[in-house]
């Protein structure tokens, strides 16, 4: 029996955003333009989202923000630094007013004893840099990446604990041309998927070198859901292993091992999908492990045996918010495709919701890598209604969380290191598939994909009832 009961003493208790989703201020005190910039521009006219011009105005409402957060009881805030603000072109001089925002940033969160945990990449590489080189598909990347992360990790060499590195990369290979800026030409060729993926792996194994030269904890952030077998067929079961081994430790081996996952790599170099590794390239990532895993929870997956002559697709998604509107499921030929489960529902966007899911994770990494975990993002994407009494009753996220922290203290209490949660998202923000529309917050902005207005602050039932939540120390679910 475990000795462990409830959550520790200094867990932390906060929540997320990222840089390009919140701040706003696109243009503003020399910031140079990132490549999610452009893209949601694009959205805007092809989809009618919100771009990032003004997002949630984070940039000039910081100070309400962590005063909300404080109010909250937030002991911790994962943010992500725009590489742009700092370095408009992605390298040489430094815009002096970009640091100092995220100086002041940091300084506003100690002052109100909130851990800061950033994450150095959110989606938003400089957009110069894809035009000098095509971005992430070029292997110059991977220096001009090393040399912003090792600035800033010095800049905040006293004030940081824990780093978030790169966010989700194997959402970043899923969804390539959401995430990343991909032109035309080049969105037929699939290796690059795993190009792309090769040099974040360098980019990471860089950070993590600095991380740990001041002295700090490094943490990937990973889009982690479990993927169960649709049924006990022995075929079934192979292939959600092939499915695992693919999505999820093809990433972890790396992060935490130091080498990609035999069976996923000998499958994609089967493929040509497989990327070009250079002489002392796994060498220095196995140099450069992390420290703990930042885990991005929202949904499990289901994986079913593929015949060998199936056509390869990529994953799908659910772009109008009307439940069983998934464009398609990823299928790699005599490996596996993924399916829906049957025994979970899902939110409006085919989200499955599975509490126990996030347990089984927990569980699983513990035993394969013994790292310490922490959430750095989990939450529900829903419309949310502004009622006339100017209230928003998001009940329903209040009980995905209460499932999902519920089942956070069971690991925990099955000997899990589990040091902290932070839900997506600490203020509603702009969505990366459905702008303003989906929202994730504990906070509401008073915005709307076409209208920005002056993007007021209004706290949400989910908010009173986390507050409870932290000043219980997750006791009072
Ligand atoms: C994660 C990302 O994949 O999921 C976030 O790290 C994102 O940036 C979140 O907002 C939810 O996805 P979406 O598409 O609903 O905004």
């Amino acid at each position: 029996m475990s000795k462990i009961k409830g959550f520790p003493k200094d867990f932390l208790w906060g929540a997320s955003t990222s840089a390009y989703q919140v701040e706003g201020a696109a243009q503003e005190d020399g910031k140079g333009l990132s490549q999610q910039d452009i893209i949601n521009q694009e959205r805007r006219e092809k989809f009618g989202h919100a771009d990032a011009s003004v997002a949630s105005d984070h940039y000039h409402k910081y100070k309400e923000d962590i005063a909300l957060f404080k109010e909250m009881g937030f002991t911790s805030y994962r943010f992500s630094i725009s590489w742009a603000r700092i370095f408009p072109k992605g390298t040489g001089e430094v815009n002096e007013a970009g640091i100092q925002f995220y100086r002041d940033l940091i300084k506003e969160l100690k002052d109100n004893d909130i851990e800061p945990i950033p994450t150095l990449y959110h989606y938003d590489l400089p957009w110069a840099l894809v035009e000098k080189y095509g971005g992430w598909v070029s292997r110059e990347v991977v220096k001009d990446f090393a040399a912003f992360a090792k600035y800033v990790i010095y800049e905040f060499k006293d004030d940081i604990k824990y780093w978030t590195t790169i966010n989700e990369q194997s959402i970043i290979v899923q969804y390539w041309t959401q995430k990343c800026y991909i032109p035309e030409s080049d969105q037929s060729n699939n290796q690059l998927r795993y190009q792309i993926n090769h040099h974040m792996n360098l980019a990471q194994a860089a950070a993590v070198k600095y991380i740990h030269e001041v002295g700090a904890l490094a943490g990937p952030a990973l889009g982690y859901s479990s993927i169960y077998p649709l049924s006990c067929k022995p075929e079934d079961m192979l292939a959600s292993l092939n499915a695992n081994d693919l999505r999820n430790y093809y990433y972890l081996d790396i992060y935490f091992k130091g080498h990609y996952t035999v069976a996923a790599h000998n499958y994609l170099e089967a493929a040509g999908l497989a990327p070009v590794i250079e002489e002392g390239d796994m060498e220095y990532i196995a140099a450069h492990t992390s420290d703990f895993f930042a885990i991005n929870y929202y949904s499990s997956d289901c994986a079913k045996a593929c015949p060998e002559g199936a056509e390869r697709r990529w994953s799908g998604y659910n772009l109008s918010g009307k439940k069983g509107d998934m464009s398609g499921f990823e299928t790699h030929p005599g490996f596996y495709q993924m399916c829906a489960n049957p025994e979970l529902d899902t939110t409006d966007w085919d989200w499955a919701i599975d509490p126990v899911g996030l347990e089984y994770v927990y569980r699983d990494l513990y035993t394969r890598y013994q790292i310490p975990m922490m959430i750095t993002e989990n939450g529900l994407g829903a419309y949310d209604e502004l009622t006339s009494d100017g209230k928003i009753h998001d009940e329903y996220r209040i009980d995905y969380w209460r499932d999902h922290i519920a089942a956070t203290k069971r690991a925990i209490e099955a000997g899990v290191e589990v040091i902290g949660f932070m839900p997506w998202s600490a203020v509603d923000l702009l969505s990366t598939s459905n702008g303003y529309k989906k929202r994730y917050g504990l906070i509401y902005i008073d915005r709307s994909d076409d209208d920005p207005k002056q993007c007021e602050r209004i706290r949400k039932d989910s908010f009173y009832w986390y507050q409870k939540v932290i000043k219980s120390n997750g006791e009072n679910l």
